[in-house]
């Protein structure tokens, strides 16, 4: 598979549908899946793949040597924080890593936002910023003359994660048009299931089922401006319309941080939990089975080992890749 996608990527080379070192995103913002071409998905995705050996390898790399990345993160993370902090210093970064700032910055004498990130743009070249409002990382990108790169903001954005995820998707299944794909879970408060329909919007013929309980729907605001960009979306609510042979499912939590009643939380908590009958009633042999992570109780953990499941080890190493690319392309490193 791997092969296959390096042979198509390739071809989209030489087809100048992807052209080398274009250098698109230099001293860019990354904010929303929105702000993307196609073209600049796969360059993106591309140059991820040329970066993958030097981590898989762990060979020593000076791409990204006198520059040092601030990871601000306002919010619990593991998987984003230490995968970008992975990726600077892969490529030889100096990293500014601050990952309670709600408790252990200047932000509990009370410093706004605003103030913060032009602290840390004395100090460093990019700031990869996480925090529980929705446009955070856009008021952050207002202020700051050095690249924002949004790595979650509330209920709004996750795009890292949806380059991760579809790094992940290409590479599982050799292309990102004419997909069909099942998300389930928490599609109301979820942002890596809104930043994916973007993404996936972007290229043609794609499908995706939203697979929730009508409490946990996507607003419907939401839901109408997501569709107006071409992509087909289905809401369903019950296991029976799942579609047969699916490309990917992809699965997240009930966020419960986002609940203000906790009984309402645990009402919905398990729901929809991914289980070896799921996937024998309703999966396809090629159906990849994603997830962002963190998983609490919604796919049962013998799903682990199905050799479709690649959240665990393959989605997750991809994001190391994935920033990687992205931190060389933003600062316009070659690569
Ligand atoms: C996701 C997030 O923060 O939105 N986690 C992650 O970054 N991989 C998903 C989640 O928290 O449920």
């Amino acid at each position: 598979m791997l092969k296959l996608f390096s042979c198509l990527l390739d071809y989209l080379m030489s087809k100048k549908i992807i052209e080398k070192n274009s250098h698109n995103l230099i001293g860019k913002d990354i904010i929303s899946l929105d702000q993307f071409s196609p073209e600049e998905i796969k360059e993106i995705l591309y140059t991820a793949k040329k970066l993958k050996p030097l981590r898989d390898l762990a060979k020593p790399s000076k791409i990204l040597s006198g520059k040092i990345i601030s990871l601000l993160f306002y919010e619990p993370s593991t998987r984003t924080f230490s995968s970008f902090t992975s990726a600077a210093q892969q490529l030889g970064a100096g990293i500014i890593p601050i990952q309670n700032a709600a408790s252990s910055s200047s932000v509990i004498k009370g410093e706004s936002l605003k103030d913060t990130i032009l602290t840390l743009e004395c100090f460093s070249d990019i700031i990869v910023l996480r925090h529980p409002e929705n446009g955070s990382a856009n008021e952050a990108a207002a202020v700051a003359d050095i690249p924002i790169i949004n790595a979650g903001d509330g209920t709004n954005e996750h795009p890292t994660q949806t380059l991760l995820d579809m790094y992940t998707i290409f590479e599982e299944t050799g292309r990102l048009t004419n997909l069909t794909g099942v998300c389930a879970g928490d599609m109301l408060n979820g942002r890596t299931v809104k930043s994916l329909i973007k993404g996936l919007s972007l290229f043609k013929g794609n499908t995706v089922y939203l697979l929730s309980s009508e409490k946990l729907r996507i607003a419907r605001r939401e839901l109408h401006a997501l569709s107006a960009s071409g992509i087909k979306l289905i809401e369903i609510s019950t296991e029976e319309e799942i579609p047969k042979n699916a490309d990917f499912w992809y699965w997240t939590r009930v966020q419960k941080e986002r609940f203000t009643n906790l009984k309402e939380y645990k009402k919905h908590k398990n729901t929809l939990v991914l289980t070896p009958r799921l996937i024998e009633n309703y999966a396809g042999k090629k159906t990849i089975f994603m997830h962002p992570l963190p998983r609490v109780d919604e796919i049962d953990v013998s799903v682990d080992n199905d050799p479709r499941a690649v959240y665990m080890h393959k989605q997750m190493r991809n994001g190391v890749y994935v920033r990687m690319a992205l931190l060389a392309l933003v600062t316009g490193k070659k690569v």
